[in-house]
C-alpha cells in the first residue's frame, strides 16, 4: 500500500505542470501542507514494522525532497516569469529599427548625376587637394586673375608649385582631357572649397557637378539641348531655359543659364524675386587655349562644358532657405528627407 503510494505521488509530482506561481503554492500545500498527501505519509510510517521502516523511511524523504526541489525550480521560474510579463507586454508587436536617410545633398547629387549618365556621359573623379595647373593655369586662368587670390582660394602651399583646395571641380576635367583621347563625355561630382564668410547663401565647402563633352563638331546648339533636357529632368517637364552671355576664363563664348521658376511656373514668387527665373548653372564652348593646354588638338575638337551648385539647385528643388542646414546635421531638418531614395 505505502509502496504505491510513493510511487503514486513521485508521478504526480513529475506530472505536475504549474502555469502561476499560486498553482505552486497550492500544490506545495497540497503535498507537504499539515493535511497534506506526503505529510499523511509519514503518519502512516510510524505505524509500519521496524523492518520496514529501515526500507520505507529513505524512500518517503527522497519523495520529500523531490517534491521539495520541483516546488523550488517551479517557483523561481515562474515568479520569474511573471515579473517580465508585468513590465513588459510579450504580445506587443514587434518594432522595425528606424531606417536612415540620404543627406538631401547626396540624393539630389545622385538625381542630376543620373540625369547626366542616362545622356551617356560616365562619372569622373579627382582629388580635393590639387595643384595650380589643374585648378587655374589649364583652364586659362591668367597668372593675376582674381580667383587664385588668398581671399577665394584655400592655400596649401605657396610658390612655384602650389598646392591648394580645389575651387571648382573643373580641375576633374582637366584630368580627363589630359588621360583620355575625344569623344571624351563626363560629369565630374565634388566637394569644393572657397574662402568665403558663411552665410545662408555661401559656405567656405559646398559640391559642384560640372560636365565635359568633346568631339568633332560639338556646336553651342548641342550645349544647349543638353542644359534643356537636363532642366526639364530636373525641375518639370514644362521647364524653359533661358541663356545670358557671361564670361568664364575657360570657354568662350560663356553663359549663365536660368529654368524658369518650378514654384510660381514663371509668374513670379519670392523664390525667384519676381523675375521668373533662377539661375542654375554656368556653360560654354570649351576655349581653345585649354584644348591645347590638355593636350587636345583644337583644330580638329570642339567641347562644351557646363558646371553647377548642388546646393543651389537642392535649395531650389525643396524650398530650402538656408545654406548653412546642410551642413549642421539637425534630424529635424535631415529626417525630412527619409523617405526618399
Ligand atoms: N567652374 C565654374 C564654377 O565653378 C562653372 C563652370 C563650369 C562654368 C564649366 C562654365 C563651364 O563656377
Amino acid at each position: 500500500m505505502i509502496h504505491e503510494k510513493i510511487e503514486q505521488l513521485l508521478r504526480t509530482a513529475e506530472e505536475f505542470l504549474p502555469r502561476a506561481a499560486q498553482e505552486v503554492e497550492d500544490f506545495r500545500i497540497r503535498m507537504l501542507g499539515k493535511k497534506g498527501e506526503v505529510t499523511a505519509l509519514f503518519e502512516e510510517f510510524k505505524q509500519v514494522s521496524a523492518e520496514q521502516k529501515r526500507e520505507l523511511g529513505g524512500r518517503i524523504n527522497a519523495l520529500k525532497n523531490d517534491v521539495q526541489e520541483r516546488i523550488a525550480r517551479w517557483k523561481e521560474q515562474l515568479e520569474n516569469a511573471e515579473q517580465i510579463a508585468a513590465t513588459d507586454d510579450l504580445s506587443r508587436p514587434g518594432s522595425n529599427d528606424r531606417l536612415g536617410a540620404r543627406h538631401p545633398i547626396s540624393i539630389v547629387k545622385n538625381e542630376i548625376v543620373g540625369i547626366f549618365e542616362r545622356m551617356g556621359y560616365t562619372v569622373a573623379e579627382g582629388p580635393e587637394i590639387e595643384d595650380d595647373h589643374h585648378v587655374f593655369s589649364a583652364l586659362n586662368f591668367a597668372p593675376e586673375h582674381p580667383a587664385r587670390d588668398m581671399q577665394d582660394t584655400f592655400f596649401i602651399e605657396k610658390g612655384e608649385n602650389e598646392i591648394l583646395l580645389r575651387t571648382h571641380t573643373s580641375s576633374i576635367q582637366v584630368r580627363a582631357m589630359e588621360s583620355q583621347k575625344p569623344p571624351i563625355r563626363v560629369v565630374c561630382p565634388g566637394r569644393v572649397f572657397r574662402n568665403e564668410a558663411i552665410s545662408a547663401r555661401a559656405h567656405c565647402i559646398f559640391h559642384q557637378v560640372e560636365g565635359l563633352y568633346i568631339d568633332e563638331n560639338v556646336s553651342f546648339a548641342d550645349l544647349k539641348q543638353a542644359v534643356l533636357h537636363f532642366a526639364k529632368e530636373m525641375f518639370g517637364d514644362g521647364s524653359r531655359i533661358r541663356l545670358r552671355p557671361s564670361y568664364f576664363p575657360f570657354t568662350e563664348p560663356s553663359a549663365e543659364v536660368d529654368v524658369s521658376c518650378n514654384l510660381c511656373g514663371g509668374k513670379g514668387c519670392n523664390v525667384c524675386k519676381g523675375t521668373g527665373w533662377l539661375e542654375i548653372m554656368g556653360c560654354g564652348m570649351v576655349d581653345p587655349n585649354v584644348l591645347e593646354a590638355c593636350g587636345i588638338d583644337a583644330k580638329k575638337y570642339t567641347g562644351f562644358a557646363f558646371g553647377m551648385g548642388v546646393e543651389r539647385i537642392s535649395m531650389l528643388k525643396y524650398g530650402v532657405r538656408d545654406l548653412r542646414l546642410y551642413f549642421e546635421n539637425d534630424l529635424r531638418f535631415l529626417s525630412q528627407f527619409e523617405s526618399a531614395i
